[in-house]
């Protein structure tokens, strides 16, 4: 067994009444103005907003707010954000909202610390050498950015717009505030696709090269059986707690590193690269891209070793064929309304539209991506022939 690193120093406070930790634990981090982030309006409609910001003002720190955030979150905002947080002299950003918030909030926070253009970190012209400190209130069970080192911004400056990813340590924030409360108006839709996003970080990572660690795959299949048995639940009573408890810290866990501690390398990574540019381009939401994405990838890969497959059919699914296996996934996806294919994104793509997307992917035949199996921009275009039924 080789575990080389494992590295996940988030504070985590979890549980019923989190986010009134906010103040508290922003005075204990030395904070005294705070830029609050969030999105378009679901903190104010549901009155967390003005709650948190009571609870920082009661503990004597000053704030000042930025709202906005749209999903796939873009870097117009964050260039705002950057500005707003210098001339009002902010020492900390505390994020409220989903994944899209909190990515938008890292990517402020390297822009005021690395100085020059934030973009930089995001096209790998430059690597970020320190962040603002950040915190998170979490309100929807998705992206697990509340304890991941990545942050993925889109660039609406440019044409075609690009989506990308940052990954950095740095981006692992100070502390999170989880309450699963917090996600029960979390439409039927962002939480089935949420969960697709949950098990996708396990899945992405279960599939590698090289040698694994025995307990990390039982990890792994625990946390995708725990997703499947509780999706369902949240979806038919939204307000339960027990399902949004298990969802959100499955969230957590899955983009912590722990479900690749032990594994030869971090993961394949080829789905979400794939869905990233279906997401920049169409703005759907990410899970159900990558939900439209997978059963194809997998068809695509399965040769490269089809006992991987079985194993993870038998794990999840008491079931060891490998095309019967990544059926059963596909059931599951559709058993809560996501999509299969890209048509079900409402997307109708030609073999024009699929190598034009393969190419965006591959930064127009610049790279390879993948690490189960390396694909070049022929393949990941037969990807998504398939996914679009062209194959
Ligand atoms: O803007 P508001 O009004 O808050 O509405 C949001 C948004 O419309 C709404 N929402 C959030 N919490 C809610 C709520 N509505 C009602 N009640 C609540 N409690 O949900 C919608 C989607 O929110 P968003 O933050 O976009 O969703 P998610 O958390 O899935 O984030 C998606 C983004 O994260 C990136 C994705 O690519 C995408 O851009 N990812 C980030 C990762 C990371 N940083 O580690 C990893 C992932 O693989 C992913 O790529
Ligand atoms: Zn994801």
């Amino acid at each position: 067994m080789t575990i080389k690193e494992y590295y996940a120093p988030t504070h985590v406070y979890f549980g019923k009444g989190a986010e009134d930790k906010a103040g508290e634990v922003l005075k204990k981090e030395g904070a005294t103005k705070v830029l609050v982030h969030f999105g378009t309006g679901s903190v104010k409609k549901s009155g967390l907003l003005d709650r948190v910001e009571e609870n920082i003002k009661a503990a004597g720190i000053d704030f000042v707010e930025l709202g906005g955030v749209v999903p796939n979150p873009r870097v117009s905002l964050v260039r705002e954000g950057i500005e707003l947080y210098k001339s009002e002299g902010c020492d900390y950003i505390l994020s409220v909202g989903g994944g899209s918030v909190l990515d938008s909030a890292k990517a402020i926070g390297y822009g005021v610390y690395g100085g020059g253009d934030v973009w930089d970190f995001y096209c790998g012209k430059r690597v970020p050498e320190g962040i603002a400190p950040i915190g998170c209130i979490l309100t929807l069970s998705a992206t697990g950015s509340e304890m991941s080192d990545s942050s993925v911004i889109t660039n609406d400056e440019t044409d075609p717009i690009y989506k990308r990813g940052c990954n950095n340590d740095l981006g692992r924030i100070r502390f999170s505030l989880l309450n699963p409360e917090l996600t029960y108006t979390v439409s039927k839709y962002q939480t089935a696709s949420g969960s697709v996003d949950i098990m996708m970080h396990t899945l992405e990572r279960f599939f590698h090269s090289g040698h694994t660690l025995e307990l990390t795959d039982k990890l792994s299949f625990a946390l995708l059986k725990e997703v499947i048995r509780w999706t369902p639940v949240a979806l038919e009573k939204p307000d339960d707690y027990e399902a949004r408890a298990n969802l959100m810290w499955c969230g957590s866990l899955s983009h912590n590193g722990l479900m690749a501690a032990g594994n030869a390398t971090l993961g394949d990574w080829a789905c979400h690269q794939i869905e990233h540019e279906l997401s920049a381009e169409y703005d759907v939401a990410h899970g159900a891209g990558l939900s439209a994405i997978w059963g194809s990838w997998a068809r695509y890969v399965l040769d490269v070793d089809r006992d991987r497959f079985a194993k993870l059919g038998e794990g999840v699914f008491g079931e060891s064929d490998p095309i019967r296996a990544i059926e059963k996934f596909e059931a599951f996806f559709k058993s809560i309304d996501m999509p299969t294919d890209i048509k079900g994104l409402g997307l109708d793509f030609d073999e024009a539209a699929c190598k034009n997307a393969a190419l965006g992917v591959t930064f127009q035949d610049a790279r390879t991506l993948g690490d189960f199996k390396v694909l070049n921009t022929e393949d990941i275009c037969n990807i998504y022939m398939m996914a679009s039924g062209l194959k």
